[in-house]
């Protein structure tokens, strides 16, 4: 049967750091505050004039390299972003143009903090169903222009970037040992819209922080459970827990609920602060070049983020 693996991946920051001590001179918030409460001590912010568009083709022209690749042996892009550079064209057309990538699909996907993962999904669907054998995901983002920066409640919390993973067909046998997409599960409840939003007049992110906390933690373990359900597995099993990088007292309650040594988890969130879809994929590209990560090894992927999304992928690197 046929199976989508992740062959290479790449990412990219933007070179301004800035660090909590920056933000107290910012807004009312102290360094203390935000580390106790969200474990982020800095943040990459994009410069005025670089768009999600220019870090997803960094990023992406990065992953290639990685995998000894060109543009044309890439059938399609898949962008993972909520804050494309305009309404269309996508930036994954940007990408497709900047990088001369094939003719298959182009196209962005909106579901906020877990976009990545709904992209790996659906990458896996077009692969699995014949329609792509390379596809170029990235999640990149630019949340910098969607903040507050007089609001402390959300202007400590984010951060720019993007990251990239080439995704190709492989062949495998159809059990657990092989390698690529195991499982994947996609959810939203509409009804906690006004939970986290971007407000349309101001076009500055929302966020009633308790709440998403609460729901983040309790959906998280329901996912992981759902996910290593679908093909028999159990929490020993997994190698690697790769979560979105919102706060890591969310990170830490998972793992906890997971039973998971926090050495297996992969955390860059006090580096990079919440950089919404482009987290995991920095994250999956942080552990790769730090040589944590072997073929071979079982990853629990897992989001939520706005709307509510959320989504979880367990794939064997
Ligand atoms: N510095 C200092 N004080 C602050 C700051 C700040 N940056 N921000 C808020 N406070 C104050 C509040 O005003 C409040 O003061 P008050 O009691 O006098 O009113 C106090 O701190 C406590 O505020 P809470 O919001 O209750 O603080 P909480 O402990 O819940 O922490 C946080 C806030 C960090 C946002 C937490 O709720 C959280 O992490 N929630 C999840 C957020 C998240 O993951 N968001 C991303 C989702 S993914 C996506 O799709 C974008």
């Amino acid at each position: 049967m046929i199976r989508t693996r992740i062959l290479s991946s790449g990412h990219y920051l933007p070179e301004k750091i800035l660090t909590n001590h920056d933000l107290e001179k910012m807004v009312d918030t102290t360094h203390d505050w935000i580390v106790q409460r969200t474990g982020i001590e800095q943040r990459h912010v994009a410069a005025e004039d670089e768009t999600t568009s220019d870090m997803a083709i960094a990023a992406a022209r990065q992953a290639l390299e990685n995998a000894n690749l060109n543009g044309a042996d890439i059938d399609g892009v898949i962008v993972a972003t909520a804050t494309p550079d305009r309404a269309f064209p996508s930036v994954a057309i940007a990408v497709q143009a900047a990088l001369g990538v094939g003719n298959g699909p182009a196209f962005d996907l909106s579901a906020a903090c877990s976009g990545f993962v709904y992209g790996l999904s659906t990458a896996d669907a077009l692969i699995r169903s014949g329609q792509a054998k390379r596809l170029l995901l990235i999640g990149a983002e630019k949340f910098s222009s969607i903040i507050d920066w007089n609001d402390r409640r959300t202007c400590v919390l984010f951060g720019d970037g993007a990251g990239a993973v080439v995704l190709e067909a492989c062949e495998g046998v159809g059990t657990n040992a092989d390698q690529g997409v195991l499982s994947s599960h996609l959810h939203a409840d509409g009804s906690y819209q006004e939970m986290l939003y971007v407000d349309a007049e101001t076009q500055f992110i929302n966020m009633n922080g308790p709440e998403v906390f609460k729901f983040a933690v309790n959906s998280m373990s329901k996912i992981v459970k759902q996910t290593l359900d679908a093909v028999g597995m159990e929490e020993k099993d997994i190698d690697w827990l790769i979560p979105h990088q919102a706060n890591i007292r969310i990170i830490e309650a998972t793992a906890k609920k997971l039973k998971m040594p926090m050495e297996q988890v992969v955390v860059t969130v006090h580096k990079h602060g919440n950089t919404s879809a482009a987290s995991i994929p920095l994250a999956l590209y942080t552990a790769l070049s730090n040589n944590q990560l072997s073929r071979g090894d079982l990853i629990l992927f897992e989001a939520l983020g706005g709307g509510f999304t959320w989504s979880s992928a367990l794939v064997r690197y």
